[in-house]
């Protein structure tokens, strides 16, 4: 078999670099900074506030000189998108908007020339999942009602519609007879990679259009994206295992195996909202009940439910990114609760165990409140970013469902759509010569892959020396 490309893309010496130093903090027992009682609504609110302010602390983007949205080295541009989406909720659940006027300065920013979440700047690495990221962000603005951005200006929901579009327009039958690759230019690393995060994504956003508009278009494109991964490919298997991806070369036949919480994540709230949106159908309420039975694959312990990210905690290799997923598990497995009452015994015990398990680790860092990793270690673990704090504060939140109104639709919403929104990109799956990337760019794409491809395999020979 073929080695397959990189799951995400490579590491760049900086966060290797990072990770390592990260390691090399040492753990000074600072008194336990948030003290939560999951019970009381007031407890978890100010629990989110310390997670959300030490994840914020990382952000400066609002400072003059530098560009709104983005996050600096070495987190990427996407989790720039995911860490706005988790302080949209965090106004939504505790009505704090401290956050409020940054994250609409940067999701405004960020749109990109045609309002698609297509900025220009990253155009040269920008995959179907990064896209993804940002527009879920503007969806559960949507969602939650959040204040819209001044007329004129682009708005939530069109926002969603749009990057819907330009997804839809990539759906590649040419190729596994089915499904979006990774990446959305021919000339990045991964293009022949068909991955479930990015698909995750796509099928997310579909099914919360369908519940949101109550266009059964969304739903048809959703139904369509899941028998692709579960039916047809496998990448969900029948026991709804979500493996990583697959490649075109190898006709999707063979795939990369490991699993990752947020894989799961992305579809568990996508089915839910598919369940929802028909009225609770026997077969979504299947696939509901798998993805739920099968979230033990990361509770190694079953008994304390705790979430692990089972293919990098255990070995002490998560990457910047990877260190940031089980925030987006936290995330849907809370809108799944919302969306399918149902099952909402069974997710909020796991929500409650693990804040409860996040709460003790958060002692670490200067001001003796960041987050760990590691929800199992029951103290603080030596590790600290913005991918623990945004975990720690996702499942602080997920916690306050049953305080908040619920999520709004087209009907009772503010938010304006437009669905021929996404129209005029030309990003294609036959159409990938974007006239605004640029020769240079391209040259600067491959140059970048090369060198930090580079970077990365020196950084493994000096580890291993
Ligand atoms: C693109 O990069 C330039 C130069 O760094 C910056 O001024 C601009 O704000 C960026 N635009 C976006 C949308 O990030
Ligand atoms: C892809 O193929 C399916 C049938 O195999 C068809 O229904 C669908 O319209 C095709 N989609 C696109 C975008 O060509
Ligand atoms: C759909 O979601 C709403 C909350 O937004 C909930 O009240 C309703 O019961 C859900 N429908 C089903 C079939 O579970
Ligand atoms: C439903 O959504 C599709 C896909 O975006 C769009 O083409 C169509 O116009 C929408 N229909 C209505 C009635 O809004």
């Amino acid at each position: 078999m073929r080695p397959l490309p990189w799951r995400r893309r490579p590491t760049p010496c900086l966060a290797s670099l990072a990770s390592v130093l990260l390691f090399a903090v040492t753990v000074d027992t600072v008194q336990a900074a948030i003290t939560l009682n999951v019970d009381d609504p007031n407890s978890i609110k100010a629990a989110a506030k310390i997670a959300a302010n030490g994840m914020m602390k990382y952000y400066t983007g609002d400072k003059p000189g530098d560009t709104p949205g983005n996050l600096p080295q070495p987190y990427y541009w996407w989790e720039a998108g995911a860490m706005f989406g988790a302080l949209i909720d965090y106004y939504y659940f505790t009505g704090d908007d401290t956050y409020n006027a940054m994250t609409q300065q940067a999701m405004l920013h960020q749109t990109g020339p045609d309002r698609d979440f297509m900025p220009p700047n990253q155009t040269r690495t920008e995959g179907n999942d990064d896209q993804g990221f940002w527009a879920m962000a503007a969806m559960s603005a949507a969602e939650n009602n959040h204040p819209n951005p001044p007329e004129g200006e682009a708005q939530w929901l069109a926002l969603a519609q749009a990057a819907f579009e330009t997804q839809a327009k990539r759906w590649d039958n040419a190729t596994c007879g089915g499904g979006l690759r990774w990446q959305i230019f021919t000339f990045n690393g991964g293009y022949n990679y068909k991955n479930t995060i990015s698909n995750g994504c796509f099928f997310n956003l579909a099914s919360r259009l369908a519940v949101y508009t109550s266009n059964a278009t969304y739903a048809l494109w959703a139904e369509t994206v899941f028998d692709w991964m579960h039916n047809k490919i496998g990448l969900i298997d029948k026991d709804y295992n979500f493996f990583d991806g697959s490649d075109v070369l190898l006709q999707c036949k063979e795939f990369d195996h490991i699993q990752w919480t947020y894989n799961a994540g992305v579809y568990l709230a996508g089915a839910a909202n598919m369940y929802n949106f028909t009225g609770g159908s026997p077969t979504w309420e299947a696939h509901l009940r798998g993805i739920i039975a099968n979230l033990a694959h990361f509770m190694p312990d079953q008994s304390s439910q705790i979430l692990v990210e089972t293919a990098c905690e255990p070995i002490n290799s998560c990457n910047v990114d990877q260190r940031s997923f089980k925030a987006y598990l936290a995330r849907w497995m809370a809108m799944a609760a919302v969306k399918a009452p149902a099952f909402a015994p069974q997710i909020k015990a796991i929500l409650r165990a693990n804040a409860l398990a996040a709460a003790k680790t958060c002692t670490g860092g200067e001001d003796g409140n960041q987050c760990g990793l590691k929800w199992t270690e029951g103290v603080w673990d030596g590790q600290l970013g913005v991918g623990e704090q945004m975990s720690a504060l996702e499942i602080f939140q997920a916690n306050l469902i049953d305080y908040v109104p619920g999520p709004v639709n087209a009907e009772s919403g503010t938010s304006k759509g437009d669905p021929n929104a996404g129209q005029g990109s030309k990003v294609g799956p036959g159409d990938l010569h974007r006239s605004k990337v640029t020769t240079a760019d391209k040259v600067g794409a491959g140059a970048l892959t090369l060198g930090v491809c580079g970077l990365f395999l020196g950084g493994v020979v000096w580890l291993a020396i």
